[in-house]
Formats: structure tokens, C-alpha cells, sequence
């Protein structure tokens, strides 16, 4: 290569990298997402970026039950539309999520019994998927069934006391996915896991449920793997092997809450500056195992910024800093990874 190539070509892959995640995403029909809360849009740094730097959003709570029915008569769909219209005018998809799950349902859904709870059940799928019909174009159905061994979990709608279908096993995971579709027929429907992202007990769970609906012809159109890294370690052949075998079937994949959490001190600054790369190098991998699979059709984090993530609360502040911008909305090293492997791998297969 002469001194005029190389210069072109730093040129090339220097205006390329100065671009944002969704206009690589775009160009080849990726999608790339974040998790949001309504509250923070009128935080001029959050839209911009949001609007910015991703095509898709998905409601981080505004679309669960507790969210949307805090008691039985009431419906608050104001939170959750917000989004679905900053969504829209900005060109945004949006993904739902989610319809069922066991771990944070109301309280006052306890006192029902199967066949009133069945008709709640079918009734908020209507309601909810039918109001964003055309809107949301992929919806989490249903969250986080199974424990570590495959085992489904206790929960209201599966046996506590359940809507009626417990002695037949996943029946009720695809009641939920049949009322769904039925109410708007062109969206995809997603199982979406914690937990599940390598090969364990619980992704064979999924899997093996994911092959059933397939054979049965049951709506289903793919598996959210949630991505939650909370020991700056991932088991990339094992989420590669996992992958694989879901997209084998003729499903897609999505990565749907991508972080990656690192010890931090009060201010919820890294501990260990040198994290950082650690961090960039799990994300570049992430993404890459995504995008080597054609089935893994979109790559979401679970929020952008360090100034608002779920991993403070969720490690009692022991972690966080776990995201592609910081607090400041500065671009973090895993940025740049993200940037980079979208770059390297959307332009070369696409
Ligand atoms: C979390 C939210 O980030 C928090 O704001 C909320 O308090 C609890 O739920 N798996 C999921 C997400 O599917 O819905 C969870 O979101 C994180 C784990």
C-alpha cells in the first residue's frame, strides 16, 4: 500500500468511526436499542443521545404490569405512550416488554382465582398489545419463567394460583404467546431470559420450549437473551453455541438488556480505572457474537447511561458504571467497541 492508499484509507475509517451506533445500525438493517424511562426525556443530554445514537427503545418499566395497572381499576398508559411517541418521532422502533412475568406483578393480582385471572390475563394482552398494534413491533411476551434448572418458576399465572393450565407445563407461556398474536398478528413475539445466555440448564429449558412452539407452529418468533454481566466475565463460546442452536431453528435472537457492571465507589465511579478496557473488550465481543449470527437481528443495552442504571440498585451500589456513555454522557471505551465492531462487521457482511 503507497502513502496516498493509506491516507485514503484513514480517512475512510476515521469518518466512519465518527458516526453513531444507529447510522451504522441502519445501513444494514441492525437494530441497536436501549432500555429508557420517560421521566428522563426532558433532560435535554438523554433525548439527544437517545435520539442520536440508537433506532430502537424499549420501556424499561413503563410497559410492565405494575406500571401500567398500579391497582385493579386504574390503567396508566401515559408513561409508556410518551415513548412510543418520542419513538415515532424520531424514527425509533420499539419493543415491548412485558406481558407476563411472574417476579413483579401487583399485589392485588393475588386474590383471583384461575378463571379470573385467565381473563385478566387475555384482557391486558388485548388491551395493551392491541393499543400499541402497528406501533410496537416486537413484544417480550413472557419474562424470566425458569429457575436455574430448567424448572418453571412458581408464580400467579403458572401455579400460584395459575390460570388454569399448571399441570400442563409451559400451556400457559404459549396461552400468553396465542393472545398475543391474536392481537396484532404482525408483531414478533420474544421469550425473553435471564441468565440463559450460554449453555446451562435454563437455556436448555428455553430451548427445548423454543423447538416445541416452532414444531407446533405455536406464534413465537425468537429469544431475548437479557445479558446481564455482572463479574466483568462472559462465556463467549458458550453464548456463541447458545446463539447458534436458537437461530438454527429459524428463530431470531435478540441481546435485549446488555450491561456490564464494574465495583465502583460511592460516586459510582470504577474502582479500577483499568476495568474500563475489560469492559469495552466483553462489549466488542458481545457484539461481535451477535453479529456473526444473521438470526441475531438486534443488540440493546439495558439504559446508556452510567447516570441511570439499574445496577446501583440492583448490587446495593457495589456496582455500576456499566454502560456505553457515562454519567456525563461522555463516550466510554465500550462505545468505541460497540462503534468499532459495528463497523468492521455490518460493513463487511452487509
Ligand atoms: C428492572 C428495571 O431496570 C428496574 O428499574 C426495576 O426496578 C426492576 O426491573 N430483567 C428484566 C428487566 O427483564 O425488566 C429488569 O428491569 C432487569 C432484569
Amino acid at each position: 500500500m503507497n502513502c496516498r492508499q493509506l491516507l485514503i484509507l484513514l480517512v475512510v475509517t476515521c469518518t466512519a468511526s465518527a458516526q453513531s451506533l444507529r447510522h451504522e445500525a441502519e445501513r444494514a438493517g441492525f437494530l441497536v436499542g436501549t432500555a429508557v424511562n420517560p421521566k428522563y426525556l426532558s433532560e435535554p443530554a438523554y433525548a439527544a443521545t437517545l435520539a442520536h445514537e440508537y433506532n430502537m427503545l424499549e420501556p424499561e418499566d413503563a410497559m410492565k404490569w405494575y406500571a401500567l395497572r398500579p391497582d385493579e381499576k386504574t390503567m396508566n398508559f401515559d408513561p409508556a405512550d410518551r415513548l412510543v411517541e418520542f419513538a415515532i418521532a424520531h424514527g425509533m422502533k420499539v419493543r415491548g416488554h412485558t406481558l407476563l412475568w411472574g417476579g413483579h406483578d401487583p399485589r392485588w393480582l393475588a386474590s383471583h382465582t384461575p378463571g379470573q385471572l385467565s381473563q385478566l390475563l387475555q384482557d391486558h394482552i388485548q388491551r395493551v398489545v392491541g393499543r400499541y398494534k402497528g406501533k410496537v413491533f416486537a413484544w417480550d411476551v413472557v419474562n424470566e419463567a425458569f429457575d436455574q434448572n430448567g424448572k418453571l418458576k412458581d408464580s400467579v399465572w403458572y401455579n400460584q394460583p395459575g390460570i388454569g393450565l399448571a399441570s400442563q407445563g409451559t400451556a400457559y407461556i404459549e396461552q400468553a404467546f396465542r393472545w398475543a398474536h391474536a392481537a396484532d398478528p404482525q408483531a414478533l413475539l420474544f421469550y425473553n431470559e435471564a441468565e440463559a445466555e450460554g449453555m446451562n440448564a435454563k437455556s436448555d429449558a428455553v430451548y427445548a420450549m423454543a423447538r416445541d412452539f416452532k414444531q407446533r407452529a405455536v406464534p413465537f418468533s425468537g429469544v431475548g437473551l437479557q445479558m446481564h454481566i455482572l463479574d466483568l466475565n462472559a462465556d463467549l463460546p458458550g453464548i456463541a453455541a447458545n446463539i447458534s442452536r436458537l437461530t438454527a431453528l429459524g428463530l431470531q435472537v435478540h441481546v435485549t438488556e446488555l450491561d456490564v457492571a464494574l465495583p465502583v465507589d460511592a460516586a459510582g465511579n470504577p474502582l479500577h480505572p483499568e476495568d474500563l478496557t475489560t469492559q469495552a473488550e466483553i462489549y466488542r465481543q458481545i457484539a461481535a457474537v451477535c453479529l456473526q449470527h444473521p438470526g441475531c437481528t438486534a443488540l440493546q443495552t439495558w439504559g446508556f447511561t452510567d447516570k441511570y442504571s439499574w445496577i446501583g440498585w440492583f448490587t446495593h451500589k457495589t456496582k455500576g458504571a456499566a454502560l456505553p456513555f457515562d454519567q456525563q454522557y461522555k463516550p466510554k471505551p465500550a462505545y468505541e467497541a460497540l462503534q468499532q465492531t459495528l463497523v468492521r462487521q455490518l460493513r463487511a457482511t452487509h
